[in-house]
This record gives C-alpha cells, sequence and structure tokens, in this order.
C-alpha cells in the first residue's frame, strides 16, 4: 500500500515536472498555440456587427456660438435633421468672433490629423491660401454639378472658392464688412445726422460726447481691424484698396498715411473699454443708446433684430436700430462669404456630403440667413424672408462695387494677415502711425498672395 502510494506520488511529481517544462517552452510555443485554440472561437465575424452600432455622424466645426450666430446654425441643423434624420450632428462651434479662437483650435486638430468633417471658412485667402494650398480639403466639383450650384452661385464668387475650376466650399452666405449701425433715438436727442465723410463724423463726435455718450463703440482687437478695413476702403476708395491686395497698390504711399492718420483720429472716439468687450458687448452700447454709432459686419443685424429667446435684442429695425454706409464707402460692398469645407480624410464623410448638401440648399440657406444677418450666397432665394436691412443689403450686393475684407478671409492669405493683426496690436497700443505703416509695407513685401 505504501509502494503504490510512493508510485502515485512519483507518478504526480514527474507529471508536475512535465507541466512545468511545457510551462518552460511556452515562451517559443504560446504563440502558435492560442492561435490554434483560439481561431475557432474568435470567427473575426462576431467584431463586425459592432461598426452597424457606430451611429452615422457629421461633425462641422465653426464659430458660430453667440448671440445671432448660433441662432442662425441651428436653424440651418433643423433643416438638416429633417433632411437627415438618421445623421447625428455633431456640432463643434468654438466661441469667438470673427474665429479668432477657433481657427487656432482648427489648425492644431489639423496638424494632429484629426480633422472635424467639415469646417468654417472664408471664400478668398482663406481657403485657397491655406486650406487648399496645405491640401487640407476636397474639391467639391462633383457635388457643384450634381446639385447644379454653378448656376446658382454668383460668377463673382465662384473663383473665391476655386483653383483650377474645382470648387473647395460651399459658401452659405453674403455678408457685408462696411456697416455704420446707428441709435436713431440718441441721434435726434443730439441733433446730429449720419455723417457721410469722417469730418462729418468727428464734428457728430462732438455734440454726441458734449452729452456724455460714446461716438463709436468698439470692441476687441479683431474689431478694431475691421473699423480699420473700413476706414482704409473710405479713404482710399475702392480700386486703391483692392490694389493694395493684390498687389498693384502701394502701402507706403502717402494716401495710405492719410487714411491711417484718420483711423487713428476715429480711435480717439471709442470707448475706454473696447479690449474687454466682444462685438456682441460693442453693438449692444450702441442697441442701448449708450453709444451713437458701431461699424460692424451685418451680422451685427441678426443680433439686433434677432429673438430674444435666442440671445439677441429683438430691436425693430430702422427704430431701435438704424444703418448707413460709413463714410466714404457709399456704392461699395465690401463684402465676405461663409463657406463650408470637406476634409481631407474625413472619419464620415458620408456625413459630411450630407452636411454640404444642406448648406448649399436653397431651403437650408433660406432658414439660416434671415436668422443670421447675411444674404444667401444663392441667388434664388425668397426675398420677402428677410428683414429690412437686409433687403438694402440684397439691392447693394446686386449694384454696388464689390471688394473684399481683410478680417474675415477674402484679400489676405492668413499669414499675411496675422502679420497686419500683430502690427496693428502694437499700434493700438503706441498709435504711432509712421511705426504702424512701415510694419504693413514689410507684412505686404513679406507675405503676398
Ligand atoms: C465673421 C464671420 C461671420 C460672423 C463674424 C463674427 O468672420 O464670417 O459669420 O460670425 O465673424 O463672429
Amino acid at each position: 500500500m505504501f509502494r503504490k502510494l510512493l508510485t502515485l506520488i512519483s507518478l504526480l511529481v514527474v507529471v508536475a515536472m512535465l507541466a512545468a517544462c511545457g510551462g518552460g517552452a511556452a515562451p517559443t510555443a504560446a504563440p502558435a498555440a492560442p492561435a490554434a485554440t483560439e481561431a475557432p472561437a474568435a470567427p473575426v465575424v462576431t467584431e463586425a456587427p459592432a461598426a452597424p452600432a457606430m451611429p452615422s455622424q457629421v461633425e462641422v466645426f465653426s464659430w458660430w456660438t453667440g448671440g445671432g450666430e448660433a441662432a442662425g446654425l441651428e436653424a440651418m441643423i433643423k433643416v438638416f435633421a429633417a433632411n437627415y434624420p438618421d445623421i447625428e450632428f455633431i456640432n463643434a462651434a468654438v466661441a469667438g468672433g470673427a474665429g479668432t479662437n477657433a481657427k487656432a483650435v482648427l489648425a492644431s486638430r489639423l496638424a494632429a490629423g484629426d480633422p472635424p468633417d467639415s469646417w468654417q471658412a472664408h471664400a478668398g485667402q482663406e481657403i485657397l491660401g491655406a486650406y487648399v494650398a496645405a491640401d487640407q480639403i476636397e474639391p467639391l466639383d462633383s457635388l457643384f454639378a450634381e446639385e447644379g450650384w454653378n448656376a446658382v452661385m454668383p460668377a463673382t464668387l465662384l473663383p473665391l472658392i476655386s483653383k483650377d475650376g474645382k470648387p473647395y466650399s460651399v459658401p452659405v452666405n453674403i455678408h457685408r464688412a462696411n456697416v455704420l449701425w446707428t441709435n436713431p433715438a440718441l441721434l435726434a436727442e443730439v441733433g446730429v445726422t449720419v455723417p457721410t465723410t469722417w469730418d462729418e463724423f468727428f464734428a457728430a463726435c462732438g455734440k454726441i460726447e458734449a452729452a456724455g455718450k460714446i461716438c463709436l463703440s468698439m470692441g476687441e482687437t479683431w474689431t478694431a481691424q475691421h473699423l480699420m478695413e473700413v476706414v482704409l476702403l473710405g479713404a482710399l476708395g475702392p480700386d486703391k484698396y483692392s490694389a493694395l491686395w493684390d498687389g498693384t497698390g502701394d502701402w507706403a504711399s502717402p494716401d495710405v498715411t492719410a487714411a491711417l492718420e484718420t483711423y487713428a483720429k476715429v480711435l480717439t472716439h471709442t470707448n475706454a473699454d473696447a479690449a474687454s468687450l466682444t462685438w456682441q458687448d460693442a453693438s449692444k452700447l450702441v442697441a442701448n443708446g449708450d453709444a451713437a454709432f458701431n461699424i460692424m459686419g451685418d451680422w451685427a443685424d441678426g443680433y439686433f433684430s434677432g429673438t430674444a429667446a435666442g440671445g439677441n435684442l429683438g430691436l425693430v429695425p430702422n427704430e431701435g436700430y438704424g444703418w448707413a454706409s460709413p463714410p466714404g464707402t457709399d456704392g461699395v460692398f465690401q463684402f465676405l462669404s461663409d463657406s463650408f469645407t470637406l476634409a481631407k480624410n474625413a472619419p464620415h464623410p458620408d456625413g459630411a456630403m450630407a452636411w454640404l448638401k444642406t448648406a448649399g440648399s436653397k431651403a437650408g440657406q433660406e432658414a439660416f440667413n434671415p436668422v443670421k444677418g447675411s444674404i444667401c450666397a444663392r441667388t434664388d432665394c425668397d426675398k420677402t424672408l428677410f428683414n429690412a436691412y437686409l433687403q438694402t443689403a440684397m439691392a447693394d450686393w446686386a449694384t454696388d462695387t464689390v471688394v473684399g475684407s481683410l478680417t474675415h478671409g477674402v484679400t489676405a492669405n492668413p499669414t499675411w494677415a496675422t502679420e497686419i493683426t500683430t502690427a496693428l496690436g502694437l499700434f493700438l497700443g503706441d498709435k504711432d502711425v509712421a511705426g504702424f505703416q512701415s510694419a504693413l509695407v514689410a507684412a505686404a513685401a513679406a507675405y503676398p498672395n
């Protein structure tokens, strides 16, 4: 009995040792073994059902989060949701007027190879000199042909989104940059009529400031740049203004010096806290009657007239606020156009195409623009959907001389535009016209389009 037990124990020891040996051999043998045993269990097919569970999506990137802007985007998203109920819309908007923050976020996402499916981009150099040049977006010629957009988008606009005859974005609107917004009640109270020259403007400021009000409200740096381009346009006229951007103009000319001096003088009639205000804050100063004037693009119309429920001011055009061409710019439409792109290697190309179809559609643009404070990029929208201000914008767009906006991407490639912004930042501090002009001359020479 004891021998049997010993034999059994010896046997067990041998088995254990063999097992241990097997374990020792495992490092080399192991890879083969699991593959052989697990393969049947893991019919790769079982992983496939996970894919359909992924919702169909589109991630759309913009800077429309504020008054007027967010409401416009929401109106377009509603049209999208009705057309494509199965596609989840991911609103990746980053706050900050004129895309000051959003463009930085977008740049780091693009650098990291993590593009949103579609992003907001301005027609002109912002698209051609940046995203197309860097091969970050897809041409959309097939989509334009399918949707018949070549016939309904303005012939003046198509070259500003196209390279080698192929369009690279879908324009949703036309905005006007050169608008002088007014508070009609305040002007009446202080006995001022809307100025048509800068000298009239300075005279008006005397009366307005004597009444304890701000003459011209302004916000953060990009709004100061917006004001600068409007003053340059008014002082130089459309031909000399446009020549500054196409390489035929002279940034060092006495005309530009005079325009910058006018600009420096205009700045002396703005609010001291400008640097800490958004464009909406500055518009609100006019709406409240704290300021008589503001120079801003017509997204301000969306903010003035939009519903309070949408974070807007709910004013009646021509009553709660008025508008005019800023001094020297009558008959000139300084334009910009928001458009949407298709990312190269978009994570959801089908979702992106669905979004772009909505953005370019008549229904999408008719929902978006009356709320956004812009007119349709398309030429066939129903005019009766638009308020009194926007109807004047439509008429002017059809007849005025058209020039591009610097601050909103049309006239200068982003590197050049950034140099100008940097120089302006210094100028806002030191008010040195000669130094500013030299920096502008150098920027134009270093980074032409
Ligand atoms: C512009 C943009 C407009 C409006 C504005 C203020 O650059 O084109 O749509 O959003 O900025 O944020």
